[in-house]
This record gives C-alpha cells, structure tokens and sequence, in this order.
C-alpha cells in the first residue's frame, strides 16, 4: 500500500474517498479537536487521511498540531501554489491542508470559489481512503458548501442551550437549502455517557418534530477531559499524546465506526469531494 504522504504517477488508478465534514453551527463546540484527533485516529488505524482546514478565515488546525505552514489556501486561492504544494504531514502520518489566519478575504469569498475549493480536491494525485473538513462556526456558505460536499456531515453538540438551537439550525438549512438528508452527531464535553445520549435524544426529538425527512445518527459521545486541553497547550494530537486517555479513547471508538464506512461509490449529482475518482471509477468498472 502507497503511502498516503508520497504524491503518485497519474497512471495509478486513485481509489475513492471517503469525505467527512465536522461541523456543529455553535463556536467552541470542539469540532477542530474532533476533526483533528478523528483524522489522527483513522490514521493509527492504517486509514490514509487528509485533514482540510476549512474554517476559511480563521484557521487553528496548525496551531492544534504545532504546525509551521509555508503556505495556506489564501495561497491556493491567490494562484501562487498548487493544493498539493500546502500539504503538510500532521501526527500517525495523517496529512494537513492548512488554512490561513486573520486573512480576512479567505472568510468573505464568493460561493463560486467555495465549489471551485471543493473542485481543486480532483486535481490531487495521492492515494487517500478519508478526507476530514474541519469547518467554521455558524451556518455561512463556506459551511453549508463544504457539508453538502461531504458524503458525511458530523454535527458537534455540547451540554449548553445554544448548542443544541444552532445544531437544529444549522440542519434545518442543510436539509432545506442543501438537500442534506442524514446527519452524524457527536457529543462532546459530557459529564457521563447518559449525558451524551440525552443530549442526542434532545436534538432527535426536535429533528423529528419539525425536520421530518432527515434522518439523525449517535455516532457517539466525548468526555470533558483535562489530557485533551493538555494536548492543546502542548500543541499535540491528544490521539496520539494520551492515547489512554478517555477522550482519546472515545474519539478512537468514533474513528473505528466511521473507518468502517463504505467509500463512494457513484457520485450523487451535486458538488461533492473527490467526485472525478467516482467518476472514473465507474467508466473503469
Ligand atoms: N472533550 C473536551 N474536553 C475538554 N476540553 C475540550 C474538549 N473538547 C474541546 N475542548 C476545549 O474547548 C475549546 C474549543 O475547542 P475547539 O477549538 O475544538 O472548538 P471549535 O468548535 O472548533 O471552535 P470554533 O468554533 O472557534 O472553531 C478548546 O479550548 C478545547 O481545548
Ligand atoms: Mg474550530
């Protein structure tokens, strides 16, 4: 098996990807540590895994991983680099598309670019299984685009009021504007497994009563825990820092859920990631 750091010939027919998006509507939820260590944890498990900074304007997967970017996606977007120019190699092997910071413009661009940032994953010639899309707070366009892009939408929900109104938000808007129709939630930062099933049964409810045609799924809960901010201070994965710890323990037990996932098979007509490798996939089999 190539490994997922090493670019390959043109020739090598690419296999499909499978895409995961991690997103929650509220600020400070946790999706950046869940898409980080989700990302260091496929990749312990032998998954070649791409993890995309897309929280456009203000960026911190870097800064989680103590990462030094030459270049970010206001680089791609400006045309002084090509994607795979920006990819750089994060804990387990895992790889990083890392974006900018405090650049203000990469936080305001058009919808077009949003597809066309989705559009430039095809021209990638590297062998990957998953690809992780770390988005931003809130329900913009950027985050709506790079979740409807995904085969999977991971919706990030924590023990606060707000939380829970901006996660039905945010599907509400999914589902009515994007055609989003399933969505994974995870809970983080509970006190007890019970707690994050109540906090999941209360979204569900909600979902049921007015968003009949989406379908939710507990892909499970992450406990509050002091090694995970550790990690953080220590700019470290708490996947691979505190592989003992409960929440990389958690973390480790979505991972092995999600790597069991099926990998595309035939696009499904809209944007999505990765789509030309369903494509020729299909005109091969
Ligand atoms: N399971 C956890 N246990 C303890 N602290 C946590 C946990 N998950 C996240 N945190 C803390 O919560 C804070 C916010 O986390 P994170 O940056 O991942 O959230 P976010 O949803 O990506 O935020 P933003 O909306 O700003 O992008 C961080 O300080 C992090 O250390
Ligand atoms: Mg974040």
């Amino acid at each position: 098996m190539p490994a997922a750091n090493a670019p390959i010939a043109s020739q090598v027919p690419l296999v499909p990807v499978r895409s995961i998006a991690v997103t929650g509507g509220k600020g400070g939820v946790g999706k950046t540590n869940l898409s980080v260590n989700l990302a260091a944890s496929l990749a312990l498990l032998g998954k070649r895994t791409l993890l995309l900074d897309a929280d456009l304007g203000l960026a911190n997967v870097d800064v989680l991983l103590g990462l030094s970017p030459q270049h970010t996606l206001a680089d791609l977007v400006s045309g002084r680099c090509e994607l795979d120019e920006l990819i750089l190699e994060g804990p387990a092997g895992m790889l990083v598309v890392p974006a900018a910071s405090g650049r203000r413009h990469m936080a305001e661009l058009q919808p077009a670019q949003h597809v066309g940032l989705v559009n430039v994953f095809n021209d990638l010639q590297r062998q990957l299984d998953i690809l992780i899309v770390d988005t931003a707070a809130g329900i913009t366009d950027s985050v709506l685009t790079f979740c409807q892009a995904a085969q999977d939408a991971v919706v990030v929900v924590c023990d606060e009021p707000a939380s829970i109104t901006d996660a039905y938000a945010l599907i509400k808007v999914l589902a009515r504007e994007r055609g989003v129709d399933r969505v994974q939630v995870v809970a983080n930062m509970v006190r007890n497994p019970a707690e994050g099933r109540a906090l999941y049964d209360k979204l569900a409810r909600v979902c049921e009563r007015f968003l009949g045609d989406v379908s939710l799924n507990f892909l499970g809960a992450i406990p509050h825990c002091d090694w995970l901010r550790m990690a953080v201070q220590r700019q470290q994965a708490v996947a691979t820092a505190y592989p003992a710890s409960a929440s990389a323990r958690a973390i480790a037990e979505i991972a092995r859920r999600a790597a069991r996932w099926e990998p595309p098979v035939a696009p499904r007509g809209n944007i999505e990631f990765f789509v030309d490798r369903m494509i020729r996939q299909g005109a091969v089999a």
